[in-house]
């Protein structure tokens, strides 16, 4: 297609569907960085490189990022372009029967998004305490935490302020409020996660953080290090839940998917690494080693471990930790956004709805099942849905990510691999811009994908019921 044929298609395809398109490349980019960009890669990949090693976690990561991450999020871009749907038109387009792989696509960010924004009440909660509070009536060992987690008032706000500015951004989104958000956030994101990495540099014994961090040591090289990063890039690239695929649909046909997405992965990357010199160091900063990080996982790292860092930094303190909270916080923006508009952009193709009115129902769902998985915390603490300690968060996320994810990976990967074939992709690809990694795509696609998305499956599962132990 020349120039001309490819703007009169995508003009003709805007004015039949009345879809939000972005205004250049430059706002998908943005906008799919800010998806990928989350509390993923400020919080869990910091952790799991500390627990596994530091470098060498990084070195697999990197790697597994830039074939396996790049790979699915160019097919799901590229099937959201091709089609111009969100993502169970997206497969129905192909065939009634390949409409049920959209479907459990979609119902993964229906399960996300709310506990998504619970985490999120967090993080509001906590950059505003440092202002109110202080820091160190934070770094108490975690009854702060706990008190508000399970307060039965505040923790309802919070989680409802964040609810709030995601859903007022997602409601402007015709007027082009998700890419000015993205604009905003972004950038101001990666300038305070230099300047934190920088500060955190500088500190008295953060040089042996580094070195952890940096200098490989492949002694530490296991299946369990290889399987975690795979986990980590389900997560973190925002895939196998329609979120791409409707961000690829709102995509031009001149703007070139491979840049795109070679620049999604990238910022995706660069972040998670700054989480890790930011994460990294501070541990050995106040504690001296990395087994601090190690020790907790999950919420506590970010809530409790984090906050008695920064408190051993003296009078910056306050600061720090408020750089740092607002720099969780417009990560996590940018993530949810990308979660509600595909709830939207969901019900709106599906139901053929209009914009306002699937707004409405996406708005009462996250109000009533985000305040189901708040109560958890408080007052349904007594479920404990996957052993003691859990709550409804981690049913939540054990369903989303370990579950369903790989599952609608691995059709997604048949389906494009197998049933439509590459090429139907490729031809979509190659309207903007020349794909010379082609055939390597196609190995990926066909083979390898499949196969370590069947073992991130297995052992995850294998894992949450005790057989085996990551
Ligand atoms: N990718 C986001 C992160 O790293 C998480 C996310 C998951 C965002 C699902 C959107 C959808 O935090």
């Amino acid at each position: 297609m020349d120039d001309k044929q490819i703007n009169q298609t995508a003009e003709s395809f805007e004015k039949k569907t009345n879809r939000i398109s972005w205004s250049g490349k430059l706002a998908f980019v943005l906008a799919s960085a800010g998806s990928a960009i989350g509390l993923g890669n400020l919080w869990r990949f910091p952790y799991l490189a500390a627990k596994y090693g530091g470098s060498c976690f990084l070195i697999v990561y990197i790697i597994l990022g830039f074939t396996f991450g790049i790979s699915l999020l160019l097919l799901e871009t590229a099937l959201g372009r091709k089609t111009g749907m969100s993502v169970i038109e997206a497969f129905q387009h192909y065939g009634k029967k390949y409409k049920i792989i959209g479907i459990l696509g979609s119902i993964v960010p229906f399960i996300i998004t709310p506990y998504y924004c619970v985490i999120g009440g967090w993080v509001v909660k906590y950059m505003f305490s440092y202002v109110t509070d202080g820091s160190a009536a934070l770094a108490d060992g975690g009854g702060y935490f706990t008190s508000f987690i399970t307060s039965p008032d505040f923790s309802f706000v919070f989680m409802g302020i964040f609810m709030l500015v995601t859903v007022l951004i997602v409601a402007f989104a015709k007027n082009g409020a998700i890419e000015k958000a993205n604009f905003i956030m972004l950038p101001a994101l990666f300038v305070m996660a230099i300047a934190i990495t920088i500060y955190i540099a500088m500190q008295p014994g953060a040089a042996d953080g580094i070195a952890y961090y940096l200098i490989p040591d492949f002694s530490r090289l296991s299946p369990e290090l290889f399987i975690s990063a795979l986990g980590q890039i389900f997560f973190s690239f925002s895939l196998a839940m329609g979120i791409m695929v409707t961000y690829g649909s709102y995509l031009n046909k001149k703007d070139s998917l491979t840049t795109s997405c070679a620049q999604v992965t990238g910022c995706n990357i660069l972040i998670a690494i700054l989480g890790g010199f930011i994460v990294v160091p501070s541990a050995f900063v106040a504690m001296g080693g990395a087994e601090a990080v190690m020790a907790k996982g999950g919420p506590s790292l970010m809530f409790v471990t984090l906050p008695t860092v920064f408190d051993s930094m003296g009078a910056v303190a306050p600061v720090i930790g408020f750089v740092f909270f607002l720099l969780v916080l417009f990560a996590a923006l940018t993530s949810s956004i990308s979660l509600v508009e595909t709830l939207v952009s969901i019900l709106e193709d599906t139901l053929k709805w209009e914009r306002k009115r699937s707004m409405i129902v996406v708005i009462i769902y996250l109000f009533v099942v985000g305040t189901f998985v708040n109560s958890g915390y408080n007052f349904l603490s007594f479920i404990a849905p996957l052993g003691e300690g859990s709550s409804l968060l981690d049913l939540f996320d054990f369903v989303s990510n370990t579950v369903l994810m790989p599952i609608v990976a691995l059709l997604t990967c048949i389906f494009v691999g197998y049933i439509i074939k590459p090429k139907e992709l490729i031809d979509e690809i190659k309207i903007s811009s020349p794909f010379k990694l082609e055939k390597a795509w196609v190995v990926m696609i066909k083979f390898v994908c499949p196969v370590l998305v069947v073992i991130t499956l297995v052992a995850y599962v294998a894992a949450q019921f005790g057989f085996f132990s990551m």
